[in-house]
């Protein structure tokens, strides 16, 4: 590679055997929202992440939306999720015409702080008839949304302890981290459901595609019905409620039984790049990568490199100029027009984090050169700072 040409954030990795079973997929004609694939995709992941049961659909957004509708959340109930978080869980929340209650994430995982959870739940909240109210809105809060950001778990134990006592429903954004666990157990596995996504940027891909999972096999069986437009009977069109054509197609799964054999690898990889560069910015002045917690395993989605001189968007034009691409964190869900008007608590860290953190490459096949020179450029940035 030459030494300008344009390093991408992250490009996905379609090297194992995708085209074979994709080909396969065509060859017989099973194309579509039935076939072998599907199966053993759903098994097989059910398999890596360690729970009973998986169930394929066509995007994270879509496992989110059925998930939440699993856990109870209803018309008028309150929602709790991170505000700073890719927009998907906020929107899945209001597809259940439901209200997103945006709380405030810590420094030592990117994610949803519990200790804030804990004081939003004792100043704002009380338990009524077994269920947790705002006290404010009078609403009541069914649900949560922990979201594991960029591949690093949410301190989950504190987090489960206080939504038990509360009795509000966990639904894990593992959307980002599959491969990650917390203390042994992979994310995903916490809640009452855990949900992933293949979209091209993820650390496997099906093009676009996402997974919901359980150990509760009646709630796997019903979250496969609504996905299937809640067909009642094998032959007749008979529906036996609103249901969602959600499922993911046979030749996606396909990609994905290719994707999930390298998901060791892909691991493996981003966690020697990550590490290199640890060591090679370890001398850069104001640019240092985000730490894992010892008790936690990333998959090392992306890299965040936590900025004290520049600011992100400054950092990101002057990769920019050297043919490197970086990302910014995503703006507070309460900035966002459609999200305005929606309660925070606890959101000064999540500030802090939006303002000082960039994610720079994080491909698979990110060779070591190409590590080599985003870290000199950014060397000769912090030095021009
Ligand atoms: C945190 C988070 N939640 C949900 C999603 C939604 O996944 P999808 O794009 O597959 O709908 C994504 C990724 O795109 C994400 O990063």
């Amino acid at each position: 590679m030459s030494s300008n040409s344009f390093i991408p954030l992250s490009v996905p990795n379609l090297s194992g055997n995708e085209w074979k079973y994709a080909e396969d997929a065509i060859k017989t004609g099973w194309v579509s929202s039935v076939g072998s694939y599907v199966d053993e995709f759903e098994q097989k992941f059910a398999e890596y992440v360690g729970v009973k049961r998986a169930v394929a659909v066509v995007n994270g957004t879509a496992a989110l939306h059925i998930s939440l509708m699993l856990a109870g959340v209803e018309a008028g109930d309150e929602v709790i999720v991170p505000d700073l978080t890719f927009v998907a869980p906020a929107n899945a929340i209001t597809y259940c015409n439901a209200n997103p209650v945006f709380l405030g994430s810590d420094w030592e995982t990117l994610g949803l702080n519990p200790a804030i959870l804990k004081s939003f739940l004792e100043e704002r909240c009380e338990l009524k008839d077994g269920y947790t109210y705002n006290k404010t809105t009078g609403k009541r809060i069914s649900a949560i949304i922990p979201m594991h950001t960029f591949g690093n778990p949410v301190d989950m134990d504190p987090l489960i302890e206080l939504c038990k006592a509360a009795n509000i429903a966990v639904v894990e954004d593992a959307t980002e981290s599959l491969g990650s666990s917390y203390k042994g157990s992979k994310t995903g596995t916490f809640g009452m459901l855990g949900c992933f996504s293949f979209n091209g940027n993820k650390i496997m891909t099906t093009g676009g595609g996402g997974m919901i999972v359980t150990n509760d096999e009646d709630l796997a069986n019903k979250a496969k019905h609504l996905s299937t437009t809640a067909k009642s009977d094998p032959i007749e069109y008979d529906h036996d409620a609103i249901g969602y054509n959600y499922r993911l197609v046979n030749v996606l799964a396909a990609i994905g039984v290719g994707q999930l054999e390298q998901m060791d690898e892909f691991v493996a990889t981003k966690r020697r790049n990550y590490n290199h560069y640890i060591q090679s910015l370890s001398s850069v002045e104001g640019m240092n990568m985000f730490e894992k917690q010892d008790h936690s395993e990333s998959n090392y989605w992306m890299y965040p490199l936590i900025l004290d001189r520049i600011t992100p968007m400054d950092l990101t034009k002057a990769l920019g100029e050297k043919r490197i691409q970086a990302r910014p964190v995503w703006k507070l869900m309460h900035t966002l027009p459609m999200f305005k008007d929606c309660e925070t608590f606890g959101i000064e860290t999540s500030e802090e984090i939006y303002n000082k953190v960039l994610c720079i490459p994080c491909s698979t096949d990110l060779s070591e050169e190409d590590v080599n020179r985003v870290c000199e450029s950014l060397k000769e940035i912090a030095n021009n700072e």
